[in-house]
């Protein structure tokens, strides 16, 4: 017995095979192109999603070698918030829309003022944020009214896969709260927040706990994709949150932090806690009837990438790394703003900028390499506060993922910032193991989402503070903190 994770990232499309045991069995990946026409501007052909998905599920199926009968569910995760708009007959229209498109600023102020900030917080659990969905749609409305007509359906990307999938249209609850069109309490869509926006009910799919069933496979599907016709597909969720199921951070007091090209912060909370000024995210989980928060770092391996690429190409990741050993905490009074691509959490900013700043003749580059992962921990730091200071009690055990917590000095460097023991798990599958594994419960292999993830993950490695730094870091992220309030206008203006 197998099921079978899908996730529509933003690079690519993967398919991830586990068994009853949580074992992976096969992995495989097919890639994207991404389309950026105008500045701010970030798009993808939801038909070269379909595409990749399909090369990728006959790919995982043969490197397995299981036969159709054996594959029990799929389920769906992928890249949240991307806008796929869809004719009467699920023609797409234009481009999705992605997560990291930056175009919308003035409709989220329009929402802000037709429903007012705070009533939006209220209903939401969030402010309305360029990369989120809602403020993508009002541009549409806005600026290509001639495709606003034709619309008659609106997708996340998962659920536009899910639709090629099975001919359903329908949306998970964790991705439904990411287009901030949901009542957040009541996790489904707000009919207050649609009327505002003059956004029609019928436009929106169905939407689903993560763990039901939301269509099943065509016979013609399973033509051409290997999968059994009749094969259930699981409703799944969003990356961050089927992310957090397959790390096993589906219960209160264990927060995850994933160091990908962004790095996020996440909660699980028994409830729809909001942070009053909208400061982190808020949105459903795809564990059935649970919430959480979430603080979101638009750079975080992407800075070192991007200082890398720009600054020493020719040099390795681990030669990089090794000599900012030497440096000490704190990187000798440098400082590093990660806002390479704007900003979300805490600082919601489009036009936020990065810097490095307090430099001196005595900065090597190892002290430029050291103060990058050092900027990026201070701003992973800003949503970990808020989460300690959002009445979820207390934190019992922060999980670390994603391809920057594989340095052990940066992991180091996390903890002893955090001042918090990190701890790594054996699934290094994000998005696509959570995928399978609420596809598993869906089928019916495990009770309920935190029985399948204790059956399946286990801790494998842990970081503790270093005492030693612990008081440097403190003093480093106290100018940390006063730099974005004092540089936030001359970045607009620049
Ligand atoms: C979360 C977010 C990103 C994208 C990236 O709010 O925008 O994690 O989902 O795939």
């Amino acid at each position: 017995m197998y099921f079978l994770g899908i996730d529509t990232s933003t690079t690519s499309s993967k398919a991830l095979l586990i068994d009853e045991t949580g074992n992976v069995v096969a992995v495989a990946s097919s890639p994207h192109t991404l389309q950026t026409p105008k500045p701010l501007w970030s798009e993808q052909d939801p038909n070269e999603w379909w595409d990749a998905v399909v090369a990728s599920i006959k790919s995982v199926l043969e490197k397995a070698g299981v036969n159709e009968d054996q594959v029990r569910a799929v389920g769906l995760t992928g890249q949240m918030h991307g806008l796929v708009l869809l004719d009467e007959v699920g023609n797409v229209l234009r481009p999705a829309i992605l997560w990291n498109d930056q175009r919308t600023q003035s409709q989220c102020d329009e929402i802000h003022q037709l429903i007012g900030r705070e009533k939006f917080i209220q209903i939401t659990g969030n402010v309305a944020l360029t990369g989120f969905t809602a403020p993508k749609i009002l541009w549409v409305k806005e600026n290509e009214p001639e495709i606003f007509s034709r619309t008659r359906h609106i997708l996340l990307p998962k659920d536009y896969i899910r639709y090629k999938l099975t001919n359903e249209y329908a949306m998970d609850k964790a991705d439904g709260a990411g287009t901030v069109l949901f009542d957040l309490k009541a996790r489904d869509w707000s009919d207050e927040v649609l009327a505002a926006l003059d956004i029609p009910r019928a436009w929106m799919p169905r939407t689903f706990e993560g763990t039901e069933i939301t269509g099943y496979i065509p016979e013609e599907v399973a033509s051409f994709t290997g999968l059994k016709a009749g094969t259930p597909v699981i409703a799944g969720g969003g990356d961050q949150a089927a992310g957090a199921v397959g790390m096993g951070v589906v219960e209160p007091g264990i927060v995850g932090l994933t160091v990908g090209t962004s790095g996020v912060v996440f909660a699980t909370t028994p409830s729809a806690l909001i942070e009053p000024d909208g400061r982190l995210h808020a949105f459903c989980h795809a564990v059935p009837g649970m919430w959480h928060f979430m603080g979101v770092m638009l750079s975080a391996a992407g800075s070192l990438q991007w200082y890398r690429d720009t600054l020493a190409p020719d040099v390795s990741f681990d030669d990089l790394l090794k000599d900012a050993e030497s440096i000490p905490a704190g990187s000798e009074g440098l400082q590093f703003l990660p806002y390479l691509s704007g900003e979300r959490t805490p600082h919601p900013d489009p036009l936020a900028r990065g810097a490095f700043i307090g430099l001196t003749l005595r900065h090597s580059r190892a002290h430029m390499t050291r103060v990058v992962l050092e900027g990026v921990a201070f701003g992973l730091k800003d949503s970990f506060t808020l989460i300690q200071n959002a009445g979820l009690g207390e934190i019992k055990q922060v999980r670390a993922s994603g391809g920057g917590t594989k340095s052990v000095l940066w992991r180091q460097i996390l903890a002893s910032v955090l001042e918090a023991e990190l701890v790594t798990v054996n699934t290094t599958e994000g998005g696509a193991y959570g995928a399978a594994l609420l596809a598993g419960v869906g089928a019916g292999a495990w009770g309920s989402v935190a029985e399948a993830c204790s059956a399946c993950i286990k801790i494998t490695g842990s970081t503790q503070p270093a005492p030693s730094d612990v008081e440097a870091y403190r003093k480093s992220y106290s100018v940390y903190r006063e730099l974005y309030p004092a540089l936030n206008l001359s970045f607009a203006k620049m």
